[in-house]
């Protein structure tokens, strides 16, 4: 599979091996007070997000479906309906298929939602959850922090492909064999830390590559991420920073500049470091 085409909105969508779309740009939640994530998710609803990441680990699922409900009932979201939005969901530990449809009832009930969007395994712990999927509990099923190595054991068992892999992404983390294994197998990549968590914000080359395009080292993070075919998911808890994050479909990186940014690949890791989950 080839990188998909560069979305040109933030209501661009790509398409995934399921056969469903997934907005190409969304919000995460990771780390956010229930206050927090309330207005951040409405916030971003109003700026024309279509697409929110959160995860039973980040126990504010709640929060997110109070978020989405504040939108839907206000003005900015007259004659949209739950479908028109995007919510995804991990679940934490992967034990039987029993203990799985449990954790997913439960977030399910938390958020207050018949149904997410997506459903990740929030890391490679085994096991599969695509019976939840035909369940209608979760529309498409993905995968996180997952090795080449991990597909390959889900090629070996003969169980459906999962439809994406998030894993860290970002042009000083770059992970491309993993890339790699992902598109050969046809899975969308979602990345987080789309922003690197803005630890080289102040790097020479972003900072030239930003002033060169009249934009913030953010967009550029971001940009770098949608023009290589990624689902970028910037977490802020700011109303001001999450309307920048969306303001980046009036550029493009040419390709020189693209090299460059690739070339900044330092193996940052910002969170776990994911060559070393088992
Ligand atoms: N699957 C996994 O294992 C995994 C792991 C980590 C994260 N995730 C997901 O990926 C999402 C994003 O990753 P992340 O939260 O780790 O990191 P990130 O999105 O790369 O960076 C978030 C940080 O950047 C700041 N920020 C956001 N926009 C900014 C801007 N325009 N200018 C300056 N600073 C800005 C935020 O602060 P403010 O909030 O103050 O703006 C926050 O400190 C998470 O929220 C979560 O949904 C998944």
């Amino acid at each position: 599979m080839a990188a998909p085409q560069t979305p040109t909105s933030l209501a661009a969508t790509y398409r995934m091996l399921d056969g469903r779309d997934i907005p190409a740009f969304g919000l995460g939640v990771w780390a956010m007070s229930d206050k927090q994530t309330r207005a951040a998710v409405t916030w971003a609803l109003e700026a024309g997000y279509r697409h929110i990441d959160t995860a039973e680990w980040y126990e504010n699922e709640g929060a997110v479906g109070d978020g989405l409900r504040a939108f839907l009932s206000s003005p900015a979201g007259a004659g949209m309906t739950r479908d028109d939005i995007f919510i995804t969901s991990k679940l934490m530990h992967n034990r039987s298929y029993d203990d799985t449809l449990a954790d997913l009832r439960a977030s399910l009930a938390r958020a207050g939602l018949d149904y997410f969007d997506m459903y990740l395994l929030h890391a490679p712990t085994g096991g599969s959850m695509m019976q939840a999927k035909r369940d209608g509990l979760a529309r498409s099923i993905g995968v996180s922090n997952f090795s080449p190595k991990h597909l390959q054991e889900i090629v070996a068992r003969g169980d459906e492909m999962p439809a994406v892999n998030q894993i860290d992404l970002h042009p000083f983390m770059r992970h491309q064999e993993y890339v790699a294994s992902c598109r050969e197998h046809g899975i969308l990549l979602e990345a987080w830390a789309p922003l690197a968590r803005g630890l080289r914000f102040e790097h020479p080359v972003i900072e030239t590559v930003a002033e060169k395009y009249g934009k913030t080292p953010a967009q550029v993070h971001l940009r770098w991420g949608l023009q290589h075919g990624y689902i970028v998911i910037p977490k802020s808890a700011s109303r001001n920073r999450i309307i920048e994050n969306a303001d980046v479909f009036d550029f493009a990186l040419s390709a020189a500049d693209m090299e460059q940014l690739d070339a900044l690949d330092e193996g940052l890791t910002t969170d776990w470091d994911i060559t070393k989950l088992d």
